[in-house]
């Protein structure tokens, strides 16, 4: 009888215990994200493509940078093999007008902002701008603070298919509400944009993106070097609930491949196996693959790795569901990613350890990616 009770007691709070552990993660949408509807603009139903000038220009950027970009993205083959957009990073503003329109730098762009949105149209792309919530950007440009209607109107005009809308000098500005007022403000101008929002994963955007934008970063800025990538995987995998076709995307950060140190970012640059690591743990986490090199001077490799038509068919998987990390022995780590097709998945096997000898050389990671059911 002692022994009955004692079990009994031994349930009740074992029960208790699991719903104290669940009740949180339920309540934060851990466990069963709400499957709000998402930004209803359609213009994501997979992850988007494309190419942005910050990872390999940072703020020296300019109208002949883009239109190079824009024609190596032909070219190359980028935009045949899914990349979209160009997407011209911060520091291409100034000021404001006296009446608040903003102005681009006329130096850097003097055939203005709408002209280079056409050259980029002519050649079958789409055209994305930054610009940021706060009172300035990151590079100390104007921001969007009390001009979010303006600004959007400006957009349109030019031509604008993608925003992205970064966090810095935010002050004391709720993100949440920040966003839904820009996402206002750009469904009201009366031509579709792509909202990216890009505040680095401040205030949990997977919980509220899917009603505000269309892609969210979840952390701080990707960096040239193989451990900011896994740092980046390790905080993104995790919240593969929150992202889908009716909801948007985790954005991971744009890409780092084919920079290998050179670009405006910092980091040393890493190899070709540590640059097919990151692109093929973007895919597997149906990442928005946004390339950040200098299309124009690819090598083979770097082709091959952003060119990969079965890594990108993972990312871009009608299913649209984020791969999972389902088993890591000893850094030894499998993702796994359900697709479309009846019983198949992709899988990555990704070596966090330094455990074999690679090329000569120890500590690489060695990874494999492959559809198999
Ligand atoms: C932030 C963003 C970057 C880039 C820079 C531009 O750091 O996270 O992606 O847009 O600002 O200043």
């Amino acid at each position: 009888m002692i022994k009955e009770a004692g079990n009994q007691i031994h349930f009740v709070r074992q029960v208790l215990m699991v719903f104290f552990i669940t009740l949180p993660l339920i309540m934060s949408g851990y466990l069963f994200p709400q499957k709000a509807a998402a930004l209803n603009n359609g213009l994501a139903v997979t992850p988007p493509m494309g190419w942005n000038s910050w990872n390999i220009y940072g703020c020296n950027v300019d109208e002949d940078k883009i239109k190079q970009a824009a024609d190596a993205a032909v070219s190359s083959g980028m935009k045949a093999a899914g990349y979209t957009y160009i997407v011209i990073d911060d520091c291409w503003q100034t000021s404001r007008a006296v009446d608040g329109t903003i102005i681009a730098d006329p130096v850097k762009f003097p055939s203005g902002i709408a002209a280079l949105a056409s050259y980029v149209h002519s050649k079958g792309l789409k055209f994305g701008l930054y610009t940021d919530a706060g009172y300035t950007t990151c590079a100390g440009r104007p921001g969007m603070y009390g001009h979010e209607v303006q600004d959007a109107a400006t957009f349109a005009a030019w031509g604008v298919d993608y925003t992205k809308v970064d966090w810095c000098d935010h002050g004391t500005l709720d993100p949440q509400t920040r966003y839904s007022i820009i996402r206002d403000a750009i469904a009201n101008s009366g031509r579709p944009m792509l909202f990216s929002i890009c505040n680095w994963g401040v205030n949990k955007p997977w919980i509220w993106g899917p009603v505000t934008g269309n892609i969210w970063r979840t952390t701080d800025d990707i960096f040239d070097f193989w451990g900011r990538v896994t740092w980046i995987i390790d905080q993104n995998a995790p919240l593969a609930n929150f992202a889908g076709p009716t909801l948007g995307w985790n954005d991971a950060d744009m890409l780092m491949v084919g920079n290998y140190g050179t670009g405006a970012v910092f980091g040393e640059g890493m190899t070709d196996t540590e640059y097919r690591s990151h692109m093929s743990m973007w895919a597997i986490m149906a990442s928005p693959l946004i390339a950040g090199n200098n299309l124009a001077s690819m090598n083979q490799a770097t082709k091959d790795t952003l060119m990969n038509a079965e890594v990108i068919a993972v990312d871009q998987d009608a299913l649209g569901k984020q791969g999972v990390l389902v088993s890591d022995v000893g850094g030894l780590q499998v993702y796994s990613k359900v697709l479309q097709t009846s019983g198949t998945r992709a899988i990555v096997l990704l070596n966090r350890e330094c455990v074999i000898e690679y090329d000569g050389e120890f500590c690489k990671p060695w990874i494999e990616l492959r559809g198999s059911s």
